[in-house]
């Protein structure tokens, strides 16, 4: 599994045609009764770009301003599967989506780092979003820098840190929901 969430990314450019690549690997996603939930608002040319770093992202995702791409990805409850039990699928099969667009830029040799850390009232804005949608996350996409001076230390040293997992055992259970109480920090 080669994905990883870099951060060390380069500004240069990523063309329309790649950017379509990583869209359609996404739109490939399954999707509960192929409703096809997830909806992408690319950000790549001026001033749109600009703004949504100037404004949107919180300061602990300042590594993100160097990207010349961020692919927002939006979804609404109602445009997917709502069954019983809790059984919302938008959130879920955007989240899928999503992972797609990520695999897909992973196998082109691109970084593409979700995150979270972003307002989203004024993201949405920007973008256009309407407000009855949700902006799950902002899709950081870039080529990998040649070095790592633009991160921070805690930042530097991720970049090449093992990945850090729970146990298997604390995730997964056969033939049965068997969790420990406290589950192992990592
Ligand atoms: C929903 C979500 C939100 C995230 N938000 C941020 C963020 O705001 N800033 C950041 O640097 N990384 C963010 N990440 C990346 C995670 O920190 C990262 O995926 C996790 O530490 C595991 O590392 P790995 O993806 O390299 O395996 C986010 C990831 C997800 C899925």
């Amino acid at each position: 599994m080669q994905r990883r969430a870099f951060r060390a990314l380069s500004s240069s450019a990523i063309d329309r045609d790649t950017v379509e690549r990583l869209l359609t690997a996404a739109s490939l996603a399954p999707s509960c009764m192929n409703k096809q939930p997830w909806r992408f608002v690319v950000a790549d040319r001026e001033p749109v770009l600009q703004e949504l770093k100037d404004k949107a992202l919180e300061p602990g995702n300042y590594w993100a301003r160097l990207a010349p791409v961020i692919i927002a990805v939006v979804t609404q409850a109602d445009l997917d599967c709502r069954l019983s039990e809790g059984r919302d699928y938008a959130l879920f099969d955007t989240g899928m989506a999503a992972m797609n667009l990520m695999l897909q830029a992973t196998a082109e040799g691109l970084y593409a780092h979700p995150i979270a850390g972003f307002k989203p009232v004024e993201a949405k804005t920007i973008l256009g979003i309407p407000d009855d949608h949700i902006l799950v996350t902002l899709v950081i996409c870039g080529r990998p820098a040649d070095s790592l001076d633009a991160l921070n230390d805690r930042h530097r040293q991720s970049e090449t840190a093992e990945r850090g997992r729970k146990p298997l055992s604390d995730i997964s259970s056969f033939n049965g929901w068997q969790f420990a109480k406290a589950p192992t920090q990592v």
